[in-house]
């Protein structure tokens, strides 16, 4: 999908999509570089949208390792199923659904989520539960990795995991954080 069309997108879906841009390839990278993908297994991408940051994940991660990829809006998912790529899983709904989707495929726990969930546009509740979710998800020393363009939010992640760290990318428009938690009770 070209950047016009990911615009006009993003701008009809404004409240759920949060942004009319997509994540420049050096913020990719930067999300890439804090999920330390090389000995994972279980991946999930929670608000994949079109796909540009999936597709970074994937060159990334083992060859035998397996992508959940959540996206609730079905342009995007019909852009994203043009990967081809036997690890990737494109689930077209939202990513509250992720603890049953998992189950389903028979997997109890994950390495890594990365998240471009608009946080700063869902309700509170919302936000704390899907956080909350993700940390129950995720083994011991796995990583949740966000990006935001404020933070907002940042609490919220500081008071589930015990702690964050935080980095900029000014290469994105706009410059985006990264933050990073990991899992460690
Ligand atoms: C800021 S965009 C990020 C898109 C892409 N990952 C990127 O980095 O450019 C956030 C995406 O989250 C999706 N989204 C919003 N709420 C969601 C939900 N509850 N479950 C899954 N995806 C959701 C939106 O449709 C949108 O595509």
């Amino acid at each position: 999908m070209g950047r016009l069309a990911f615009f006009i997108e993003s701008l009809k879906n404004i409240k759920s999509v949060g942004t009319v841009t997509r994540s420049s390839r050096y913020l990719c990278q930067a999300v890439v570089k804090e999920a330390q993908l090389k000995n994972t297994r279980v991946i999930v991408e929670l608000g994949a949208g079109d796909g540009v940051m999936t597709r970074h994940l994937l060159k990334a991660m083992p060859q035998d390792a397996v992508l959940f990829s959540f996206e609730i809006n079905e342009v995007f998912c019909q852009q994203m199923s043009k990967i081809k790529d036997s690890r990737l899983r494109i689930i077209n709904d939202s990513a509250e659904k992720l603890p049953d989707i998992l189950e389903a495929a028979g997997f109890r726990s994950v390495d890594v989520i990365a998240s471009a969930l608009p946080f700063s546009v869902f309700p509170e509740q919302l936000t704390q539960s899907i956080v909350k979710m993700s940390h129950q998800l995720l083994k011991h020393n796995g990583r949740f990795v966000q990006i935001h363009y404020s933070l907002k939010t940042r609490n919220i992640y500081q008071n589930i995991f015990g702690n964050i760290k935080t980095s900029m990318e000014v290469r994105n428009i706009p410059p985006a954080f990264v933050l990073t938690c990991i899992k460690k009770d």
